[in-house]
């Protein structure tokens, strides 16, 4: 079932006719899916099965607190990679006591503030934090749930930017350091092992490199269980693929059931931190014709939707289809679709076949839901857009389009420099 999909001509997201919310709350505008997100987190979570599990929605890819709250209500836990996005988790009602806490660079202030909400597991990756973890906890007379993040050396066969698991990312430590950690976190009274953590890059698209990965961290767990540490849980993270296009990644039941396999029996509960398959489909991104241009080589249609609404195409070369919101036009024309910003990245598609708009005419960009609007800025003072959720014939504006005040606020002119 498919929730973006056409009626009578006219693209529509549930029973709501994408023209509409267009009409209401202007352009360009981020519209998600409930259906479709809840749809997505109960393939997830049913494909890991009866055995013990724990769904950690990635917050990265897309935080807004009303798609945290619809999560959350679902029994998902989140991981979190920024005392940012722990507070969005609280905020958003979310159980701290599921959450998972990642990235390479906490400082004691999201340690601390992770050791207050009494979260479920830091993922640590290195040495130092491990040391930090340790002084922010003994500090607050406390004792922090670790998981060491390793780093299993493996190729996720995906963009150079989202491959986290090779021998020369910053991502984890070396798996042969593995054990000695575990000894030190062992003799460390303000520290906990509770798991095993990796996280290998994103939108992967074949199991090889998920197999791959578990098989290596399977080893490691059982030298850890010879070595007398007692895990609860172990973690693969994120990263399964989506269809942008043409792509054909596992399914959520594929995936599960290969890291199952490649981990063999056991009796700890798997984390698993998924953000794109969650969240990409479930989003699109509406944007207005402005201008059709010629230039010397090539044809442009200008939009109201530049790269720092979605950055995608520009930071990675991804390829998102564009949808007409009207009927498709009989004649179809190949151009660049581009923003206003003032760079030549600034590009949603290019040299792309699509449905001959003009001023006025509505697109709406697919598969836009993760990464999307998480990665959104105001370059060029350009206020960041509105996101919108969708609930059979309802919708709901989940966070307003930022004002132009919104662009200063926090600034300060010194005194003499007052207009
Ligand atoms: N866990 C960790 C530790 C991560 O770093 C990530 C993503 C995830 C989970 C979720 O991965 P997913 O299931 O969404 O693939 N901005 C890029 C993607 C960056 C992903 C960063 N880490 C993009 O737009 O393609």
């Amino acid at each position: 079932m498919r929730h973006f999909f056409r009626r009578r001509g006219e693209l529509y997201c549930e029973e709501v006719p994408l023209r509409a919310i267009a009409e209401a709350v202007g352009t360009p505008t981020y519209v998600y899916s409930r259906a479709t997100l809840e749809r997505h987190f109960r393939a997830v979570d049913r494909a890991l099965g009866p055995a013990p599990h724990l769904v950690c929605y990635s917050v990265k890819a897309c935080g807004n607190l009303a798609v945290l709250a619809l999560l959350r209500r679902l029994g998902s836990g989140f991981d979190v990679v920024s005392g940012g996005e722990l507070r969005r988790v609280l905020q958003a009602g979310g159980d701290p006591a599921r959450v998972v806490f990642s990235g390479v660079g906490k400082t004691d202030d999201e340690i601390a503030l992770g050791l207050r909400a009494g979260i479920l597991c830091f993922n640590v990756e290195g040495e130092q934090e491990l040391s930090a973890v340790a002084a922010v906890a003994a500090r607050l007379r406390k004792v922090a749930p670790v998981a060491l993040r390793v780093n299993p050396d493996v190729d996720a066969k995906t963009h150079p930017y989202v491959a986290t698991a090779l021998a020369q990312s910053k991502f984890g430590v070396p798996l042969r350091r593995a054990r000695a950690i575990y000894r030190a976190i062992a003799r460390c009274p303000s520290l906990r092992a509770v798991g095993l953590d990796c996280h290998l890059g994103s939108q992967i698209e074949s199991l090889a490199p998920f197999e791959a990965a578990a098989s290596r961290l399977r080893r490691l767990l059982e030298e850890l269980a010879a070595d007398g540490h007692r895990l609860e849980h172990v973690d693969l993270g994120g990263g399964l693929g989506v269809p942008y296009g043409r792509e054909q990644p596992p399914s959520p039941r594929q995936w599960a059931d290969a890291l199952r396999r490649a981990l063999g029996p056991s009796r700890l509960r798997l984390v698993v931190e998924p953000g794109r398959v969650i969240a990409a489909n479930a989003g699109a991104l509406l944007t207005r014709v402005l201008y059709r241009k010629r230039g010397a080589a090539r044809a442009f249609a200008v939009v109201d939707a530049g790269m720092n609404d979605l950055l995608r195409p520009a930071l990675y070369g991804s390829v998102h289809a564009l949808e007409p919101v009207g009927r498709p036009t009989r004649r179809k024309v190949v151009l660049d679709v581009v923003g206003p910003v003032c760079e030549s990245g600034d590009f949603l598609a290019r040299r792309t076949r699509v449905d001959d708009l003009g001023p006025g005419d509505l697109w709406a960009v697919m598969t836009a839901g993760a990464y999307g609007f998480s990665m959104a800025s105001s370059y060029n003072s350009r206020p960041r857009p509105a996101e919108v959720l969708v609930d059979g014939r309802r919708f709901d504006v989940v966070r307003d389009r930022e004002n132009p005040r919104d662009l200063w606020r926090g600034e300060h002119i010194p005194e003499d420099l007052k207009p």
